[in-house]
């Protein structure tokens, strides 16, 4: 089996969060002290996956890459790729197919925040399932504004639906997939919706059909954090701050979690903290290389 791709969907119009999302796109929002794109991809690499694309809109795509770059910094290989059009999150199957040349995938929503114990277990278990996918289930108060998943009485996942007026649980599928190489090619058998996109969830339907989805629980000691209205967005970053300020340890930092995998030295994280040396952000991470002994 080839290794497992990363998929950063980072599109859209941003439209819900006008004014601020006028002149920048809405994953490049601060979310507390870092960019909001830090945190999804840092859900990537704790999964371990180093070959990422980032989808976005032709007008951000410059600004996504000034800010990461080729990925190399943090031992990535970044791969850009243009959503000429917001047609719906299954289409960045169909724009990635050539990207991912038959491997499997694991995509995540560029404006999505995960933070929980063990997380990284979630992560590798999901990962290493090579037929079907999987996708994670979290309890919300407001299911109808995301993809709901109803199970039977036996606690098995039996249907998906997108948006739905009339929720049937109160478990919304994350913004989170872990999908086999099959992906692509059952995404060109999506109709589009009533709105007019190619809705992950007929995707993650079609895989339900055929009783090759696990929909995942992730528990109430989990944070998925929503970013997609003005307080959600102040929120999240209080959160990060408040969870940060306490321990001392930071939420969502690439330059960590490539260190620990082992995929950049500790003088490029020594080097990595010299560029931001006046801030904490920067401090944390010579901190981390001098604790490190040579
Ligand atoms: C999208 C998906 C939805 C999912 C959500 C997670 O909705 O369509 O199924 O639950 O992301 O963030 P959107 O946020 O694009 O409205």
């Amino acid at each position: 089996m080839t290794e497992r791709k990363g998929i950063i969907l980072a599109g859209g119009t941003g439209s819900r969060l006008h004014p601020i999302t006028m002149g920048v796109s809405k994953q490049l929002l601060p979310v507390y002290d870092k960019p909001m794109i830090y945190y999804p991809l840092s859900v990537l690499m704790l999964a371990g996956i180093k070959e990422i694309a980032v989808i976005t809109n032709p007008e951000y795509m410059q600004q996504f890459q000034r800010l990461l770059g080729d990925g190399s910094n943090w031992g990535l290989s970044l791969t850009y790729i243009e959503q000429p059009s917001p047609d719906g999150l299954a289409q960045a199957y169909l724009l990635a197919e050539d990207f991912l040349n038959g491997s499997a995938s694991a995509m995540v929503l560029g404006d999505n925040v995960f933070y929980g114990h063990g997380f990284k277990s979630l992560l590798r278990e999901a990962s290493s399932q090579a037929v079907g996918g999987t996708v994670f289930g979290y309890r919300v108060s407001d299911p109808e504004r995301y993809g709901v998943v109803s199970y039977d009485e036996t606690g098995k996942a039996r249907h998906i639906e997108e948006k739905p007026e009339n929720p049937k649980s109160n478990y919304a599928v994350t913004g989170l997939y872990f999908l086999d190489n099959k992906a692509s090619e059952r995404a060109r058998y999506i109709e589009p919706s009533a709105r007019g996109e190619l809705e992950i969830t007929s995707l993650l339907s079609a895989y339900l059909e055929e009783d090759q989805l696990n929909v995942q629980r992730m528990g109430r000691g989990y944070a998925w954090l929503d970013t997609g209205t003005f307080g959600s967005l102040l929120d999240a970053g209080n959160f990060v701050r408040t969870l940060q300020a306490r321990q001392g340890l930071q939420v969502g930092c690439p330059e960590e979690i490539a260190f620990e995998n082992g995929w950049i030295t500790r003088d490029d994280l020594l080097a990595a903290g010299k560029n931001a040396e006046k801030n904490d952000y920067g401090k944390y991470l010579i901190r981390l290389a001098e604790m490190v002994a040579r």
